[in-house]
């Protein structure tokens, strides 16, 4: 049986290429025996950063087990459907999950993911912030509602600092802080709407989660990289994680299902083989390590149940409380392509765009436009985020993109309509199973040591460690938080293993 299993695995080696850009080699043969010193749950940013320092510190039989049928987890480009001049700056793709790489450099040096993106081949291009905000009426926002957006945010930061200093509680949620706040002084109703806006864009949509359901005091307690700018891959991530993933041993189409610490010295991996040659065949796979990189909505849903299988022996009930404690957030993407951006070139001018929506505050109202970024697309996304964007999951394509287009149309003079797009994509990575989302945050309710209690190794030995975005104190919800995350635990688990 294991034997069989072996051969399989080698033949899903050979067969089970993903597709299109994301097609990295995978040269080795699987290793004679069935014990490895480490085996890796996904092979997201996390697990292939953890592989790529394990093989450099010298653990030498290394395996990376991924259900989905391609590499990359929450990063996927995708490429489109147009042909750009021969001068274009960056192919026609487009990032799905994972988009920039956020403060490229500072204090720190260069961020992680932008050394990978050179070594890789990709590149990057240095990104604005800059962005054009029009009200509800799509007529361009007056200098009177920027400044007093302004005046506000700058405000609510002082009041904020205080709030923090002042012994917070952690049943607060941030749109406590902000009802707290408003009742602090006689505001005008713009300052009120100004604020409500200012934090919707500057933090709901950021932190992709709804005000009420971010931490009062901890939903901001991660820190930027850098204070540099953001940052694309010219070629997008998928070019980053073909470039880790060469020379690993990664077999797609391989679902763990439980992760049996019992024995002190050797973990036993056990899972089934989800579609492709052997698809049903059950394995069992030992390992002297495992570093587990399953996503936090992943892990969320397998210890839901009364009984939940992954972990034997369970989880002890505090880590799993403090697991099920933290939140899984919602950014998504409607992706609209054109063959050029001549209707809107003149128009929307800069990378962001916010339409507003006064009364359904950050629905269909945040866009970025690549024309106006160095990789030059004729594409324009717009992001949902939080309960509202849970909502739009179950809207077909068709009405998702028109409800996207709406807004848009505003911006035109009367008479004048847009194009159709030749291309659109919608994401849905609250229904996608492996991650049931698309990243942490610290929600209501969580205390300053939650996400560290979350994710502490497993078993006597500690021979079973967490990685992903999610077990990153400083970057949560970002690439390299999640790289970092895979580099540290590959650090921590070698000496362990060798
Ligand atoms: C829409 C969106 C936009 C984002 N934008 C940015 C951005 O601009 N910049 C930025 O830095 N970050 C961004 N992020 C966050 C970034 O994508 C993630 O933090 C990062 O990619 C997570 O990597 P990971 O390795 O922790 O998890 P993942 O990439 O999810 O990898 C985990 C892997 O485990 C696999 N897996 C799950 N269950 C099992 C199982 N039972 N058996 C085997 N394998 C399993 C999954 O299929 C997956 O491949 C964004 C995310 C999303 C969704
Ligand atoms: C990446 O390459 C560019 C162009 O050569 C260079 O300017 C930049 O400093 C490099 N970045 C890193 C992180 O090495
Ligand atoms: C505001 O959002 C709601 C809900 O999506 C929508 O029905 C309405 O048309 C939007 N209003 C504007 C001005 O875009
Ligand atoms: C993979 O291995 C081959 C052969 O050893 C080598 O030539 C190549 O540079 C390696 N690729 C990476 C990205 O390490
Ligand atoms: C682990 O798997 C091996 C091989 O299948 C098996 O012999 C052993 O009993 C398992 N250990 C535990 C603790 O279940
Ligand atoms: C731009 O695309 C539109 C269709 O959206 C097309 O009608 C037009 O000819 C194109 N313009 C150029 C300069 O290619
Ligand atoms: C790609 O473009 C062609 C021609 O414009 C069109 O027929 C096809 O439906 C498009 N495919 C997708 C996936 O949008
Ligand atoms: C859970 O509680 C036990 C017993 O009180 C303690 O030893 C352990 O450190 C706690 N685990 C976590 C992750 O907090």
């Amino acid at each position: 049986m294991l034997t069989f299993v072996q051969k399989l695995a080698a033949m899903v080696m050979l067969l089970a290429l993903p597709s299109s850009m994301s097609a990295p080699s995978q040269t080795q043969s699987p290793p004679p025996s069935n014990v490895y010193d480490l085996i890796i749950i996904g092979s997201g940013m996390s697990g292939l950063g953890a592989a790529k320092r394990a093989k450099e510190l010298g653990v030498a039989k290394i395996l990376i087990l991924e259900a989905r049928d391609r590499f990359g987890g929450r990063t996927i480009t995708q490429p489109l459907n147009i042909t750009l001049p021969p001068n274009a700056p960056a192919p026609a793709a487009i990032d799905l999950g994972a988009a920039w790489i956020h403060r490229i450099s500072g204090a720190r040096g260069f961020n992680p993911m932008a050394k990978v993106a050179n070594e890789s081949g990709s590149g990057y291009v240095t990104t604005s912030e800059a962005g054009l905000s029009f009200d509800p009426k799509g007529v361009e926002d007056t200098d009177l509602w920027d400044s007093t957006l302004q005046d506000m945010l700058d405000r609510w930061e002082v009041y904020y600092e205080k709030y923090l200093d002042g012994n917070p509680k952690d049943s607060d949620s941030l749109l406590t802080v902000y009802n707290q706040f408003i009742q602090s002084a006689s505001w005008s109703t713009l300052q009120k709407a100004a604020l409500l806006q200012g934090l919707t864009t500057e933090i709901a949509m950021d932190y992709a989660a709804d005000l009420s359901q971010l931490s009062g005091p901890w939903s901001q307690s991660d820190q930027n990289w850098g204070n540099g700018p953001d940052a694309l891959p010219l070629r997008g991530y998928s070019a980053l994680i073909s470039y880790l993933a060469a020379n690993k041993t990664i077999w797609t189409n391989y679902v763990v299902d439980v992760i049996d610490y019992s024995n002190p010295a050797l973990v036993n991996v056990s899972g089934r083989i989800l579609k492709g040659p052997g698809t049903g065949a059950k394995f069992t796979l030992q390992a002297k390590g495992v570093i587990n990189t399953m996503p936090l909505g992943y892990l969320q849903a397998q210890l839901a149940p009364a009984t939940p299988i992954l972990f034997k022996p369970a989880l002890a009930t505090n880590q799993s409380a403090a697991i099920k404690a933290m939140g899984m957030a919602l950014l998504n993407k409607v992706v609209m392509v054109w063959p050029n951006s001549s209707w809107w070139s003149g128009i929307v001018t800069k990378p962001w765009l916010t339409m507003r929506n006064s009364t359904s505050l950050g629905s269909f109202s945040e866009y970025y436009n690549l024309a106006a970024t160095g990789v030059k697309l004729p594409v324009l996304i717009c992001f949902n985020a939080g309960s509202f964007a849970k909502g739009v999951e179950s809207m077909s394509d068709a009405v998702t993109v028109s409800s996207a287009l709406g807004p848009l149309r505003r911006l035109l003079p009367a008479g004048k309509t847009i194009p159709p797009p030749v291309q659109t994509i919608v994401t849905r990575w609250a229904s996608d199973p492996w991650t049931y989302g698309s990243y942490s945050y610290n929600k209501v309710g969580v205390s300053s040591n939650t996400r560290q209690k979350a994710f502490a190794p497993l078993g006597t030995q500690k021979r079973v460690g967490f990685a992903g975005e999610h077990t990153h104190l400083l970057f949560p919800a970002t690439a390299h938080g999640a790289y970092l995350s895979g580099i540290a635990e590959a650090e921590r688990l070698a000496p362990l293993v060798m």
